[in-house]
């Protein structure tokens, strides 16, 4: 039968919205293209040798024409600004509402993702419908881009920088996952499926299979004492060294004057080159812990960092 869709199935919140800017244009460049294809034919027709159209030309100008082919197009401009600008936010402002943090981390070429609760996963993500899902991603070596047509989102992963993504799936099933960025010989099989699961289900899920694992949170608490954070920044701590706790999401005076906020980016540049932005009122007395932390490392840190926060969620990231 009829089976040919021209976009992929709406499986998120967001891919309503995404569609809508998308048909959107599709519409008003089908609107144009008529009318100018028209006016292109009709006067072929009408001007063509040998008729008797009028061809006297007469000069004349029309305030009221110029004013409405002028005005019209710049206000259908902004209403598709707009409305994009709607969707965009949408997209790329975190929920308010508790989020399901999923850490990823690409490499050439795979995707491993963990669940908050330890659980691994590589190229499958197992998610709850109905929730909305967090992801924190990097790169261990090249640029790659996690892409899921049926939610609508794709976002670049970088080495070097962590970037965050999120979507709510609004019904159970399996959908594909692509790399979405050239990565190199096997950046065409680097994907996957994300299988949306009803909540029940997805809790029976995390308490099978390979499940041994220690959560984020517990690997970034046992690194913080390996690496001698502890040692400055725990609570008997001697050293004067900014607090950790409720720093993740809030707003970071530094000495420059500046004000940052302390997201997982921050987070990141901070504990790799201590250097590059200094909290106002301390010392740059931290080591740099480049080269000595992997992307994975870094991401249970920040996952331990984050816990120490009782302000998470407030949308900030
Ligand atoms: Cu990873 Cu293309």
């Amino acid at each position: 039968m009829w089976n040919f869709p021209l976009v992929p199935e709406q499986a998120s919140t967001i891919a309503s919205k995404v569609d809508a800017v998308y048909w959107l244009l599709v519409g008003l460049s089908v609107i144009f293209t008529v009318l100018v294809a028209a006016g292109v034919i009709y006067f072929t027709v009408k001007y063509r040798r040998g008729t008797k159209a009028d061809r006297s030309n007469p000069l004349h100008t029309s305030m009221k024409l110029e004013l409405t082919w002028s005005i019209g197009p710049f206000i259908l401009g902004l209403a598709v600004f707009f409305w994009a600008t709607a969707a965009y936010f949408s997209l790329y402002r975190m929920p308010t509402r508790e989020t399901l943090d999923i850490n990823v981390v690409a490499k050439q070429w795979m995707w491993k993702m963990q669940h908050p609760d330890g659980r691994r996963e590589i190229n499958h993500l197992h998610v709850p419908v109905g929730v909305p899902v967090k992801l924190t991603m990097t790169s261990q070596d090249v640029i790659h881009s996690f892409f899921v047509p049926a939610f609508r989102i794709k976002r670049d992963v970088l080495p070097g920088r962590i970037t965050t993504a999120w979507f709510e799936a609004t019904k159970p099933g399996t959908y594909h996952l692509f790399c979405a960025e050239y990565c190199g010989t096997e950046h065409s099989v680097m994907g996957g499926s994300i299988i949306v699961m009803e909540p029940q289900d997805y809790q029976t899920w995390l308490t099978t299979g390979n499940t041994s694992g220690e959560t984020p949170q517990a690997a970034g608490e046992r690194l913080f004492a390996s690496f001698g954070c502890v040692t400055c920044h725990g609570a008997q701590s001697v050293v004067r060294a900014p607090k950790l706790e409720n720093v993740f999401g809030s707003q970071v005076t530094l000495k420059t004057g500046e004000k940052v906020t302390a997201d997982e980016q921050y987070l990141r540049e901070s504990i790799l080159n201590s250097m590059a932005k200094i909290v106002a009122g301390y010392d740059p007395i931290m080591p740099l812990y480049k080269n000595q932390i992997s992307e994975e490392e870094l991401l249970q840190l920040i996952a331990y960092i984050k816990s120490l926060a009782t302000n998470e969620g407030t949308g900030k990231s």
